[in-house]
């Protein structure tokens, strides 16, 4: 048996998972972010670790662990997590959604146009490397401090085990990795005043990592020396999780961020477009992916404005849709990646009258967000990628209005595979499972059953058609007023 654990940004997921890739049993704790000044986002690494004390703990409760073999890891990406000599955090991770470092994104950019095309996507404010630069700057002695510098599922692998190292995938998101070579990169460390000592071991994410600590271990009821593989970053894991490893095959992911993401036989940077050229967390394979910083979290926060659940909210859109909205939402609460690179960027409601009721809001939410994806496969087909089906994961997915709009604003087949809303953990799980046997990573990483398919509708996809112009002039037109 395998756990696949995710620290996610609204919540630490675990699944156990038998030798017939069966989900036995599942259990998440949800997190906190802390936002304590504009553009900042931060978690602590003691809250990742209570929490998934607190996830084994439950999934112990729910089924014997006594048969696990290894554990599988995958998590947020571009997190700072920073370490002094202790291997202690000196500060709070400082996350994906944060946008404090645009500055020095910039002068990364403007110092060093070259080291783009080798590390995988321009900087933009959300990664590590950035974030280091900010912190040269603004926190000098938590610089002076600095020993390590992990991804956030790493942290966890930290603790875990006693060991540092990292994956390909995660580390990819760092801006520091030579994507095409999988080593890092030293002209891109040096760019923050780095080198390799800061860095952990760099090892593929099927990998074993080391093993649970035996003390760890009794507390849920683990056998001894239960091994942790190296894993993966949230959205390759995701995509291992449904069987996106092979060119032409592709996944949209709706968590708490967005991302469109098309497996590749080989490394196919494009710059100029913001898409995200990466190592897949499978040995030579690489991904592209669009990033964007808002998903099924604007739901989320709609609810919590509202005052309802998200399943109450997303039941009375359902019941009433009838076709597109007349509200246009900008749902950039959390600014963009792809395609805008804009931290500053924000959210806005547009068309509202007397008449807008919450559920036209909650389905202009739906839309917005689903517009995003429509820019998503844009930058990625633009760079020759075959884009065809899409499969999606996450928990948006399990809204079917949501993949009915999302079908038709893409214009193409939108997939739900069985599984496919347990996410990356499931994932993680998978290549747990390939660090402990040395299978073929194909015959693991094969596409779950589907469960359902929603056809572009191309009277939807027509009527979709002017309003995602609508929405692309919007944003285009208010952009400078989000400074
Ligand atoms: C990907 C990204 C996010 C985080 C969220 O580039 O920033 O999807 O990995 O977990």
């Amino acid at each position: 048996r395998f756990i696949g654990l995710d620290i996610g940004t609204s919540a630490v997921k675990a699944v156990l998972v038998d030798e017939a890739q069966a989900v036995l049993a599942e259990a998440a704790e949800p997190l906190a972010t802390e936002r304590p000044r504009p553009l900042w986002s931060e978690q602590h690494p003691d809250a990742w670790w209570r929490a998934v004390a607190t996830v084994l703990d439950r999934l112990a409760a729910l089924a014997p662990l006594a048969e696990v073999a290894a554990i599988g890891l995958s998590g947020q990406m571009h997190g700072a997590v920073l370490l002094g000599a202790d291997l202690k955090p000196l500060r709070p991770a400082i996350l994906w959604n944060d946008g404090r470092a645009f500055a020095e994104a910039a002068a990364l950019n403007a110092d060093h146009p070259g080291l783009a095309a080798i590390v995988g996507v321009p900087a933009m404010a959300g990664f590590t490397a950035p974030k280091l630069a900010w912190l040269a700057r603004h926190e000098p002695p938590v610089r002076a401090g600095l020993k390590v510098a992990l991804s956030p599922k790493d942290y966890l692998r930290l603790v875990l085990t006693g060991e540092l190292a990292t994956d390909l995938s995660d580390a990819a998101g760092t801006w520091w990795l030579d994507e095409a070579r999988r080593d890092w990169c030293d002209a891109a460390l040096a760019a923050c005043g780095l080198d390799r000592s800061f860095m952990p071991r760099l090892v593929e994410g099927t990998v074993a990592t080391g093993s649970v600590r035996a003390e760890l271990g009794r507390r849920w009821g683990l056998p001894p020396g239960v091994i942790v593989a190296a894993g993966a970053g949230d959205t390759a894991a995701g995509a291992i999780g449904v069987g996106v490893v092979a060119e032409g095959t592709a996944v949209a992911s709706l968590g708490t961020s967005a991302n469109l993401l098309a497996a590749t036989a080989c490394y196919r940077p494009d710059p100029g477009r913001l898409v995200h050229a990466f190592c897949h967390a499978l040995p030579g394979r690489w991904f592209q992916m669009a990033a964007m910083l808002n998903g099924a979290s604007c739901l989320s926060w709609a609810a919590s404005l509202v005052g309802a659940d998200v399943a109450t909210l997303v039941a009375e859109a359902e019941a009433a849709y009838a076709g597109p909205g007349d509200l246009v939402f900008l749902p950039y609460l959390a600014g963009e990646r792809t395609p805008h690179d804009d931290p500053h960027a924000r959210g806005a409601f547009f068309g509202l009258t007397a008449a807008s009721d919450r559920r036209a809001l909650v389905q202009a939410v739906l839309e917005g967000v689903a517009f995003t994806f429509a820019d998503a496969v844009d930058c990625i087909a633009a760079t020759g990628t075959p884009l065809g089906e899409i499969a999606a994961v996450g928990g948006g997915a399990r809204s079917d209005l949501w993949m009915r709009i999302l079908a038709s604003v893409v214009d193409r087949p939108i997939l739900r595979h069985r599984g496919g809303d347990k996410g990356p953990a499931f994932g993680a799980a998978r290549l747990a499972r390939l660090a402990l046997t040395g299978e073929a990573p194909e015959a693991v990483c094969a596409a779950p059953p589907i469960l359902d398919r929603m056809e572009p509708e191309p009277g939807l996809a027509a009527a979709y058609r002017p309003r995602l112009a609508r929405f692309r002039r919007l944003y285009a037109a208010v952009r400078e007023e989000f400074r």
